[in-house]
């Protein structure tokens, strides 16, 4: 059984993770719109990942009997200026949601919700190669300004990403 404050939180999340995923999609039209279908792809699939997350905390809650509560999706940012704009906001993003997941991993904690913080561990590991990857893409779209040469090749390999879910459920 979750306490108040903690299946408040873990809504709050579901709700973040679908805003995660609008974000993204949003960024990835972005994309196409510069004729960038590689990082497009590359948004896509983010935004599936988000989809993913937000499905697994919405397990989670009807496994410990709580009830999810669905809310209002803000509009995502969409004013865009460039590919550079798209990691760095795409970064910040993550940095954000590591956040959230530590504020709820500490009551988690603190109500000693073992079953909880099993499963925030998984998010906690997930946030650490979210975070990453944006940096990655970040630092090469950055060295790359003003090189489309380059840009086209990192365009052809983000092309290449594919969702693949994880198999295991904690
Ligand atoms: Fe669901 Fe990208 O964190």
């Amino acid at each position: 059984m979750l306490s108040e404050k903690l299946l408040l939180k873990l809504n709050d999340q579901v709700n973040f993770e679908f805003y995660s995923s609008y974000t993204y999609l949003s960024m990835a039209a972005y994309a196409e719109s510069i004729d960038l279908s590689g990082f497009a792809n590359f948004f896509r699939v983010q935004a599936q990942e988000e989809l993913f997350h937000a499905m697994k905390l919405y397990d989670y809650i009807f496994q410990k009997n709580g009830v999810v509560k669905l809310s209002e999706i803000p509009k995502p940012f969409s004013d865009y200026t460039s590919i550079t704009h798209l990691f760095e906001e795409g970064y910040k993003h993550e940095q954000l949601v590591t956040k959230k997941i530590y504020e709820i991993t500490d009551i988690a904690l603190e109500e000693k919700e073992h079953a909880t913080m099993s499963l925030l561990k998984w998010f906690i590991d997930e946030q650490v190669e979210e975070e990453n990857n944006f940096l990655t893409i970040l630092k090469k779209v950055k060295r790359f300004e003003g090189n489309s040469t380059n840009i086209y090749m990192l365009d052809e390999e983000l092309a290449k990403r594919i969702f693949t879910p994880p198999t295991t459920t904690a």
